[in-house]
């Protein structure tokens, strides 16, 4: 790799992930931030999830770069600064790179450190001369100066897979608003969104048949053994998801199959039996509902692209209020 310094670690550390699993034990209702799904196994798990034939967006969103990565690349500048959020094993990634010049520079985020070395490395060889500085942290907590301006080089945020629906409408457009402060005035943002569709598609997805997503729910608890020494017994919860029409919104919880006690230190924690600790949220938008959001956080949408059968969009948003393109394929 050509990062010249060792990856900066800001991961969670263990007293964090206490701290979260503990305030959200004495919530009601119970529930987990989804950050803590991704320690090595979990991120194992979510690579298994996007590969069933089930969980569409993966395969629907990677064949939409495959088709217009080098209008997205355009768009961006192909020498800008890519920096991408939750890259994770970053499959989609090479999609853009293959478009950008030698001289762009890729900043992968991520707060799975295994996960992130591994990708990085993969795109090393395959960009040989781009320079590449991951940064292993949880991106919801980057402070504007995390990333090092370039002069003359416009910075743009990639962020796949529809992980901004996993922010609460309120929380997506905190987090647009400090891309928005990371990446500066003349920065962009391309971004891929889940679009609303029936439940039954919806449900499918995110409760596989080979039951990667339920193993990938029930993880935490383990995570939760394994890390914290809580006394719980993972067999008496069950993974449910389900598409929430009101809301717009997939819920994932962890279901109690009893009346049950778990405990944390000294403090135990009750649960009826169906009573759940939700863990979380997988929001769906139209385009204009996506638009409307980010134009709340200071973007102005440029251009779309989706699949033919309209499951999932690809944005493309700067700051300025440029008269939108609106591509629509
Ligand atoms: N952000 C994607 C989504 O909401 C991927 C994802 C995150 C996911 N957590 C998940 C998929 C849990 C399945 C289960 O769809």
């Amino acid at each position: 790799m050509r990062n010249e310094s060792p990856t900066p670690s800001y991961a969670q550390d263990e007293d964090d992930f206490l701290y979260s699993v503990r305030a959200g034990l004495r919530q009601h209702p119970k529930a987990i931030p989804p950050k803590y799904f991704y320690d090595a196994h979990g991120s194992h798990l979510f690579d298994l999830i996007c590969t069933t034939p089930e969980y569409y967006p993966t395969r629907t969103e990677t064949a939409i770069l495959e088709r217009h990565g080098a209008e997205m690349a355009e768009m961006a500048g192909d020498s800008c600064t890519l920096i991408e959020l939750g890259s994770g094993s970053a499959t989609k990634t090479p999609l853009i790179l293959r478009h950008l010049s030698d001289d762009a520079v890729y900043i992968p985020i991520d707060i799975c450190a295994s996960h992130l070395h591994n990708s990085t490395q993969r795109l090393q060889t395959m960009f040989r001369a781009m320079k590449m500085q991951p940064l292993c942290a949880d991106y919801h907590q980057l402070a504007d100066h995390a990333i090092k301006r370039q002069a003359g080089k416009r910075q743009v945020v990639f962020f796949p897979g529809s992980t901004i629906g996993n922010c609460t409408p309120d929380e997506a457009v905190t987090l647009l608003k400090n891309v928005a402060k990371l990446v500066g005035p003349s920065g962009g943002l391309l971004i891929g969104v889940d679009v609303k569709k029936s439940s039954a598609v919806l449900n499918a997805a995110y409760n596989d048949a080979a039951g990667h997503t339920a193993a990938f729910n029930l993880n935490l608890l383990t995570r939760m053994q394994r890390e914290l020494d809580i006394k719980l017994d993972a067999t008496q919860f069950a993974h449910h998801a389900y598409y929430n029409e009101t809301h717009g919104r997939i819920e994932m919880h962890l279901v109690s199959q009893c009346r049950q006690a778990i405990r944390l230190g000294k403090e135990s924690f009750e649960f009826e039996p169906g009573e759940t600790i939700h863990t979380e949220n997988s929001y769906k938008y139209s385009a204009d509902e996506f638009e409307q959001l980010a134009r709340s956080a200071g973007w102005h949408l440029q251009a779309t692209w989706h699949d033919e059968d309209g499951l999932f969009n690809v944005h493309y948003l700067n700051q300025s209020a440029a008269e939108p393109l609106k591509l629509a394929r």
